[in-house]
């Protein structure tokens, strides 16, 4: 099987594998689709000319924050409500990262990241559907995507925790894929053990074959789910069940609807919505060229202003629609640095990139939905993502602990609670999941001078 695709070389050490390190790197071997990977790396230097498509592209069209507070969003809110209320939206979590980035050694959903009870990524995400499920009195299933390196310890956690207050029967945890890496210069792939490829995961494009292998489609079916109100782990600040949000994808039609911040500064390390011949498209800000993104108008904006958030709402048709045609997401290959067992059985720990790693991407669908809708959100209501250590500009702990203290003071605030400068203060979702929320709260203090988490008992 392995000779025609020139990839002997992963059979090196097979003489000396025990039983158990055979059957693993068998059972790998045959999870491979080695044409594919030999298609990748034939075109590896001709992947899209991003710069090039870059260049010819044009803004997108977008619902922005002026036009939203113009326009009746009671309309978009009804709607919104209404199908939460029917059953017919759910919550897909992409959550398959590691907290490496931050120097934490376990899935970045476990990250404690509450700025005054330490709640965990995952209690905030988790508790923010249970709640929207509440309040619109129907269930709101919660899938989650997990990878081959944090599927394990993301069940106990949930377990462990009685998956904060939501039934079993409404969590479907499924775990995503992975791709080998090849070495950049012979196009073989790297043995991560002797007995074992070396595997990463798939990307979020990976989200759609997990979909559909995990039986989570048909699933969604059967419940009746039509809209998946799509999140990455990373960021607590995620809007879960914004009936807004929701009711704008319904009116437009849309088969996706992302969520859009305006860019701070031209290189922003957010994907980039643009429209290229026609159809709606993300550039990574690593393939948007400085001269394109540093582009301006005649009044000294941006011209590529709206930046990804990794907030969208996506049709289940429109999901099934894209795993019948194969290859709607291509594959990126990034250059990295994988550590891996030579041919003579040494580790190698590379210094410069030596292999070349395939991901998909979600957003990558974007171009095939009809009626795609970007709505623009104020970047301290809907994002602050958990991504680098301390001590880096931004998306550090501290970073994000500033916005959510933010944010919950502005909340009680307006609902006229006093709250004095420079007072933590952390708002359970279930105590109140919103602005609105705080507002509905009879009980509401009439003021805070100390730190302050406001929680409800389940
Ligand atoms: C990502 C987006 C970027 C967007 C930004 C917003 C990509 C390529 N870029 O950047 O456009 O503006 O987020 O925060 O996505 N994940 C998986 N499995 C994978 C890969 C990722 O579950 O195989 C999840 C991770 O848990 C993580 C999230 O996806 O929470 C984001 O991935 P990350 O690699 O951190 O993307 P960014 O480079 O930050």
């Amino acid at each position: 099987m392995l000779k025609p695709h020139g990839q002997e070389q992963l059979l090196r050490f097979w003489g000396e594998l025990d039983d158990a390190g055979r059957q693993q790197l068998a059972r790998q071997i045959e999870a491979v689709d080695f044409e594919q990977i030999a298609a990748l790396y034939e075109q590896r230097s001709e992947t899209h000319d991003w710069a090039a498509l870059a260049r010819r592209a044009s803004p997108p069209h977008a619902v922005r924050i002026a036009d939203r507070i113009g326009k009746n969003a009671d309309e978009g809110r009804r709607r919104g409500a209404e199908a939460l209320a029917a059953g017919k939206v759910g919550v897909l979590l992409v959550a398959g990262g590691q907290g490496s980035r931050l120097g934490f050694a376990h899935a970045k959903g476990l990250f404690p990241i509450g700025p005054v009870s330490g709640a965990s990524l995952l209690q905030i995400h988790f508790e923010k559907t249970l709640v929207t499920a509440r309040r619109h009195g129907a269930s709101v299933p919660l899938y989650m995507m997990t990878s081959p390196v944090t599927h394990d310890e993301q069940v106990a956690f949930l377990q462990e925790h009685d998956r904060f207050g939501i039934s079993a029967e409404d969590v479907v945890l499924f775990c995503q894929g992975t791709m080998p890496a090849v070495d950049a210069a012979s196009g073989k792939l790297l043995l991560a053990e002797r007995d074992s490829l070396f595997l990463s995961p798939d990307g979020h494009g990976g989200t759609v074959a997990a979909l559909s292998a995990s039986g989570a489609l048909p699933d969604m079916r059967r419940r009746g789910i039509e809209h998946l109100f799509y999140l990455q782990v990373d960021n607590p600040l995620a809007p879960i069940g914004d009936t807004e949000f929701i009711g704008d994808h319904l009116i437009a039609d849309s088969d996706f609807t992302s969520m859009a911040c305006a860019k701070q500064t031209p290189h922003d390390r957010l994907g980039n919505f643009a429209r290229i011949d026609g159809r709606l498209h993300v550039i990574e800000y690593s393939d948007l060229p400085d001269d394109v993104a540093e582009r301006r108008d005649a009044s000294g904006s941006l011209v590529f202003w709206a930046g990804s958030v990794a907030i969208h709402i996506f049709r289940v048709a429109f999901i099934e629609r894209m795993l019948a045609l194969k290859d709607a997401l291509p594959f990126h290959i990034a250059r990295k640095k994988v550590p891996h067992v030579n041919d003579v059985g040494e580790r190698v720990e590379p210094k410069k990139p030596n292999a070349l790693k395939f991901e998909r991407f979600i957003f990558d669908l974007l171009p095939h939905a009809n009626n795609p809708l970007v709505v623009e959100y104020a970047e301290q209501e809907v994002f602050a993502p958990v991504k680098n250590a301390p001590g880096a500009r931004r998306d550090t702990p501290e970073y994000v602990q500033r916005f959510m203290v933010g944010q919950h003071r502005d909340w009680l605030r307006a609902a006229g609670t006093r709250v004095a400068d420079g007072v933590a203060v952390e708002i359970s979702p279930r105590w109140a999941l919103d602005a609105e929320g705080v507002a509905a709260r009879a009980d509401r203090p009439r003021s805070i001078d100390k730190t302050t988490y406001l929680n409800d008992a389940i």
